[in-house]
């Protein structure tokens, strides 16, 4: 809205206001957050990703491999012992990795 008012603009947004506010109704409702995720991946700087909340790991057979944690760290240099699982072999290795994805153009 300009300072003057005299617009057609002007006199289109104090309509909106007036039917959105003076008429007594209000602006939609935000649409509700979206539920949270059962497990989050998060990639760490040169090191592994730390998975969290309610996850399986299982081998691609199929078979569950007990972790009895709600987190744990997957390697992603590939050089643990003991695979998927990181053991902090990638800080002896000098593992480089970022915390953030790729940008298409750098994949
Ligand atoms: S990421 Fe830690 S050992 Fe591979």
């Amino acid at each position: 809205m300009t300072r003057c008012g005299g617009t057609a603009v002007d006199r289109d947004a104090v309509r909106w206001r007036f039917e959105t506010v003076g008429s007594g109704h209000l602006p939609p409702m935000p649409e509700p957050l979206p539920p949270r995720p059962a497990a989050t991946v998060t990639p760490y700087e040169d090191g592994p990703l730390l998975v969290r909340g309610d996850f399986a790991v299982v081998t691609p057979e199929g078979e569950r491999i007990e972790t009895g944690r709600r987190t744990v760290a997957l390697c992603r240099c590939g050089k643990s012992a003991i695979k998927p699982f990181c053991d902090g072999t990638h800080k002896v290795i000098g593992f480089r990795a970022g915390a953030a994805p790729l940008g298409r153009d750098e994949q």
